[in-house]
This record gives C-alpha cells, structure tokens and sequence, in this order.
C-alpha cells in the first residue's frame, strides 16, 4: 500500500509531531510527513522537523490580508504536495472554512480533555477547576467551530488528589502521543467512517485499548 501523505500544522513544542515521526521510523505507521507548517518561528517543532529532514514553512496570519488568506495560502501548499491528511499537533489556532473545504473531514486534532467537555485553551487546568475525577485526551476530526468535530478516540486518565496543571498534562500528554499515531494509522488503513458526526471505526474495540491508568500504583497509601 503507498504511504499516506501527512501536512503537520505546530504551533509550539511538537512532542505529538515527534511521536508520528517515532511511528513512521518505526514502520508501524505506513505514511510520510510532506510538509510541516507553523505560525511561530520558535517553535520547536522547527527543530524537529530540521532533524528528521522534513520540510517546514513558517506562515504568520499577519502576513495575509485577512484570516482566510492564511488558510488558503496553507491549503494551497499542503495541495501543492498531494497531502491527504491534515495533522493539527498543538497548533492554537481556529482554522477556518478555507482549509476544512480543502479537506472535508481530512483534518485531524488533538485535544487534551475528554471533549465534548472542556474545550478550548488548558483543558487539563478546565478539568482540575472543575473537579473532574477523569479526564482524558481526544482525536478528532476538524470543523469550523472549536473542537466540535466527529470524535475519533479518546483516553482517559483518573485526576488524582495533588494533581496540578503539570501533572495532569504530563499524565494526558503520555496518553496523547498513543492515540494520535494511531488515529493516523486507522486512517491510513482506510477503517475510519463518519456518518454524520459519528465515527466508526471497522474491527475495533476502544474500551479496552484506551482506558488506562498509565502510573497510577495500586494502593498507593
Ligand atoms: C497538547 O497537549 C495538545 O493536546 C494541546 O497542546 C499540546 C501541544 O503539545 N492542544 C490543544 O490544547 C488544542 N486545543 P505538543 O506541541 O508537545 O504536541
């Protein structure tokens, strides 16, 4: 089967971004990653990018016109490279219609909570707030409002009595980096079908492959 054609977009430290290059090296996940875009200069993903010999554009929407000419001219040269599949890793930014018309239902996103609750920035600092006793990270697909799209998987966490922002995020963010590759690679095996803004994903069981407690020791008292 050929390679399944990957556009990254990265705001910041890209650790997601790593763990699909991780897969890729790997061979479990059969795709290649055409392009990396990201509106921040220092972003670290960059380095990244630089160190695994994949091609980057740095793009700022105050370069543009307008909001929409910034994701035109993205779609442009994620088309440009026959991408099949838009990867948004940590990339903080709404896209709009622009780029979701360019890829109807090819756009995947990350998000650190257990959506439809805590949307937006700091899902992990929502869910402490809140007092949530599980939260989790999602993969979904991408449309014009915020993180509203079809859901593709999630994980869940327990939130433990100290936990802090810190912990908790570095807690989801192991969580993160199983589920994204492998969102990918159901995608690139061509098992994932929505129907409407529900996801089916062919010969697949989520329950026990996703709901995990990563280091939590059993009686820890
Ligand atoms: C990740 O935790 C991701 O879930 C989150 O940003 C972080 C990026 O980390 N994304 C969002 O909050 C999107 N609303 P990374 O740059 O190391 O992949």
């Amino acid at each position: 089967m050929s390679k399944l054609k990957i556009g990254v977009l990265a705001s910041g430290r890209g650790s997601n971004f790593q763990s699909i290059i991780d897969e890729i090296k790997s061979k479990r996940l059969n795709a290649k990653i055409a392009l990396l875009i990201t509106d921040n200069p220092l972003a670290f993903a960059i380095e990244r990018a630089k160190k695994h010999g994949i091609d980057y554009l740095v793009m700022m929407p105050k370069e543009f016109r307008s909001k929409d000419d910034f994701f035109i001219k993205i779609a442009e040269e994620l088309k440009k490279r026959h991408v099949e599949l838009v990867v948004l890793a940590g990339f903080m930014r709404i896209v709009r219609k622009p780029l979701i018309d360019a890829f109807p239902n090819r756009i995947m996103n990350i998000h650190p909570a257990l959506l439809p609750a805590f949307p937006g920035l700091h899902g992990q600092k929502q869910a402490l707030e809140y007092g949530a006793k599980i939260s989790g990270c999602t993969v979904h697909f991408v449309d014009e409002r915020m993180d509203t799209g079809p859901i593709i998987i999630q994980a869940a966490v327990p939130v433990l009595k100290d936990d802090t922002e810190e912990s908790l995020s570095e807690r989801i963010l192991k969580l993160e980096h199983k589920i994204y590759p492998e969102a990918i690679r159901l995608y690139s095996e061509g098992r994932i079908e929505v129907r409407g803004r529900v996801v089916n994903i062919k010969g697949y069981n989520f329950s026990e492959a996703f709901i995990t407690n990563p280091d939590v020791k059993k009686n820890p008292e």
